[in-house]
């Protein structure tokens, strides 16, 4: 039996109800000889109110030290007023930039069950598995000059850098090639080379390592507002799209509600391989910690599930465990179960906890 060790950070709102669940389907893999070891802290607006701080050093470090992540959401409306430096948020971005976490998966697959919940129509959606690659920690999140000053007329005047070097951006293209080359083959590069240096040199870098490196792979390149339109009018002509931290965060919102629920997508944010071949990881639902819902236990669990099973692709590497997992969830919607954000007529409401007892129930059935 061998054994692994990951960090869970629950944060706030639904983020430790869905990550009950989580809880329990490793328990259901402890009984099946995969033993997983759960350390767990705190992050975000939790972490403030217990240590003054969104993410503490001694929190990061064991993050570093165990190298995955299992997180659940940050953020709430109590600590909005916070200084910039104290917001939850800044726990997440700090974890992204400290581990190294530059690589952002967010695929966006519509369920066959649940083609009809998009505000797309069904045809549009139906079958829909694209990827969305993120840049993590470059771009304008993390680029110096940056902060509000006061003018001598007392005026304020506020600055943001969009930055990105050469390197940067070769490692992400490596990414989106890759990962491109075991899926449809196909990588759309997203930037704004008409009216800024960061896209120039974007794109210049992602075709020379498709020339140099893949050049089997089909390789096209749009404008973010196009593709922002694209995304709407036909999502199927995309694969993989690999854009900055900025234009990611944006088209990966919009790309998540093409399939119908926030609730049900799943993301992961991968490091480069150490001198032991391992990536530090850090795996969450894109959902975020909706405090109008928090603890009523009615939060979807699927995404933050999902999330798991990409954990156990990518840091454990159980392909077929996580395969498993993604059918589970699959059949449970196949059954009719829903969670409230995902309800359709017909179907059968239930609670978080009710829907993480079917998501086990169905890893029986499939085992
Ligand atoms: C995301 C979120 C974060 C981001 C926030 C919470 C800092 O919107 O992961 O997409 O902007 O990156
Ligand atoms: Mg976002």
């Amino acid at each position: 039996m061998s054994e692994r060790t990951i960090l869970f950070l629950p944060g706030d709102g639904i983020g430790p109800e869905v990550m009950e669940e989580v809880r329990r389907v490793i328990g259901w893999y402890a009984k099946r000889q995969i033993a997983i070891r759960i350390e767990e802290d705190l992050v975000g607006g939790a972490a403030y109110d217990r240590y003054g701080t969104p993410l503490a050093e001694q929190t990061l470090e064991k993050a570093k030290t165990i190298g995955t992540v299992m997180f659940g959401a940050v953020g709430g409306p109590q600590y909005d007023s916070l200084p910039f430096e104290k917001k939850p948020e800044r726990g997440l971005l700090r974890l992204r930039k400290e581990l190294g976490l530059f690589a952002n998966l967010r695929p966006a697959m519509v369920f066959p069950a649940l083609a009809d919940a998009s505000s797309l129509k069904r045809e549009l959606v139906e079958g829909l598995d694209i990827l969305i690659l993120r840049e993590l920690t470059g771009g304008v999140y993390f680029g110096e000059p940056r902060g509000i000053e006061v003018l001598p007329d007392g005026q304020k005047r506020a600055v943001d850098t969009q930055v990105y070097t050469t390197g940067e951006i070769e490692r992400i293209a490596r990414v989106a090639f890759e990962l491109a080359r075991v899926r449809q083959n196909k990588v759309t590069s997203v930037e704004k080379a008409n009216v800024m240096h960061t896209g120039v040199l974007w794109r210049e870098v992602v075709q020379a390592v498709h020339d140099r490196e893949f050049p089997d792979v089909a390789l096209e390149h749009m404008y973010a507002d196009n593709c922002a339109m694209q995304l709407v009018r036909k999502p199927k002509q995309f694969d993989v799209i690999v854009t900055d931290n900025l234009f990611g965060d944006l088209l990966s919102d919009c790309a998540a509600m093409l399939t119908g629920s926030l609730g049900m997508l799943p993301s992961a944010s991968l490091g480069a391989p150490g001198p032991d071949g391992r990536r530090k990881a850090l795996y969450e639902p894109v959902h975020g910690s909706a405090p109008d819902i928090a603890g009523r236990g009615i939060a979807n669990p699927l995404a933050c599930i999902l999330s798991f099973a990409m954990l156990l692709r990518y840091s454990l590497e159980l392909p077929a465990e996580a395969a498993r997992l993604e059918q589970a969830v699959a059949r449970v919607l196949e059954q009719g179960y829903r969670t409230a954000d995902i309800m359709q007529p017909g179907c059968t409401q239930l609670s978080t906890a009710a829907m993480g007892t079917q998501v086990l129930a169905a890893l029986d059935a499939l085992s």
